[in-house]
């Protein structure tokens, strides 16, 4: 397999694809923002711990680590990572993965980290395709750049006219053009676009909880059970061990080369506001959830009980407002490109019903991520 160069990979989705990468025993050059004043040998420590507490036993002798930063011009690369670049033998594939993926942050941030740092990583691919360096570049999207779309979005769909619902979903999708006009021009480029990525399905494994976890968290804490959202409101779920399986698969596949796959659960297997909090109810043995029309709540409830709520549950009106859209309308995303690329790796997304409670069990124990992501 080609050299790697991956940046995110110490995020909820990196470190998977990191270790799988490293079972393959592939060279992977990963870029690591430092934290401090951190110098190389201990951001590979940091790393290599990340990937043992997924796999104590897996293999590193593919490591390697390069400190940098993908909001700074030329990715701020040090020079071992210019070096892997520029002068180790053989093509390099890079993978980027690295974003902010928060919905609430200034504007200013989300352009930074996730329009400029698609800008420098194009750089880099353009130099290593003019120096025959370049194997790929393999973008790590979100199906969430189709915005406020309700209808059937598909794989070769980008701009169509849509609004996006916040900074991260504008941002994501002005990255993707970015990539999408280097892929006009001859780049050769994969683009991954996952929807809602949750823990491992086979043990519930998640080293972030955010986007879904977050309602299903308020409700499991016995806090809130009134969603202002439609129960029919499509969710696409996908667990990270399928992404990660679907992009190792296809990193390696010269028939993904040119294409943009939905690594999503799909129509026939998406799921919905209503059947998730079905089963959160069973899970948490909690009471029944209760619907209130979220355009008769933006309308009319909020103008009044907002200040109140605002007093007594800031944590729930914070993040609430920001998830407010995705339990109103969504669209859903076909996946017949990636079902057809995916098919000969035995590579398919399970519905969230056959794992649902193996990830709310490992989410319940893990206290949501209480230490970390209090909020
Ligand atoms: N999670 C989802 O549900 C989901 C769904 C669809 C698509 N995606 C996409 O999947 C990718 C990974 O998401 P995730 O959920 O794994 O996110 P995550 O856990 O927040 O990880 C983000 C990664 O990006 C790195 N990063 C951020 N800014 C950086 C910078 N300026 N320089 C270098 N590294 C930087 C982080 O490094 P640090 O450790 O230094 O912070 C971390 O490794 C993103 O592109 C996201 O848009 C995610």
């Amino acid at each position: 397999m080609t050299r790697i160069f991956l940046t995110g990979a110490t995020g909820f989705l990196g470190r998977e694809l990191l270790l799988r990468l490293l079972r393959r025993d592939t060279e992977v050059m990963t870029l690591v923002r430092p934290r401090g004043d951190e110098g190389t040998a201990e951001a590979y420590a940091r790393i290599r711990e990340v990937v043992q507490a997924l796999e104590p036993e897996a293999p590193a002798s593919g490591l390697r680590v390069t400190l940098g930063d993908v909001a700074a011009p030329e990715l701020g690369l040090a020079p071992e990572g210019r070096a892997f670049l520029l002068e180790a033998e053989g093509p390099v594939q890079i993978v980027h993965g690295a974003a902010q993926v928060r919905f609430d942050l200034p504007w200013e941030v989300m352009e930074k980290q996730n329009i400029r740092g698609t800008e420098y990583v194009l750089a880099w691919a353009w130099r290593l395709h003019e120096l025959g360096r370049l194997h790929r570049l393999d973008y790590v999207s979100t199906t969430y750049v189709a915005g406020d779309r309700t209808d059937l979005v598909l794989e070769t769909e980008l701009s169509r006219g849509q609004t996006p619902r916040n900074g991260y979903e504008r941002s994501k999708l002005l990255a993707e053009e970015l990539v999408e006009a280097a892929r006009k021009e001859g780049l050769p480029v994969t683009v991954h676009r996952p929807s809602i990525i949750v823990g491992d399905s086979r043990t519930g494994r998640a080293s972030s909880f955010k986007v879904l976890y977050w309602p299903l968290k308020v409700y499991a804490r016995g806090r809130w059970r009134t969603v202002f959202g439609r129960p029919d409101c499509p969710v696409d779920v996908v667990p990270v061990d399928f992404v990660a399986d679907a992009m190792n698969a296809l990193l390696d596949d010269p028939a993904a080369t040119g294409r943009t796959v939905h690594l999503a659960a799909g129509p026939e297997r998406q799921s919905s506001i209503g059947a998730l909090a079905q089963m959160a109810e069973v899970f948490f043995e909690g009471p029944k959830v209760r619907y209130v029309d979220p355009d008769f709540y933006v309308k009319y409830v909020r103008p009044m009980v907002h200040p109140i709520l605002k007093l007594l549950r800031p944590d729930v009106v914070n993040q609430g407002i920001v998830f407010l859209p995705y339990l109103r309308s969504n669209p859903s995303f076909d996946v017949r490109v990636a079902s057809e690329l995916l098919a000969p790796h035995g590579v398919s997304p399970p519905p969230v019903e056959s794992y649902f409670e193996t990830i709310m069990a490992f989410a319940r124990d893990q206290a949501f991520g209480r230490e970390v992501e209090e909020g």
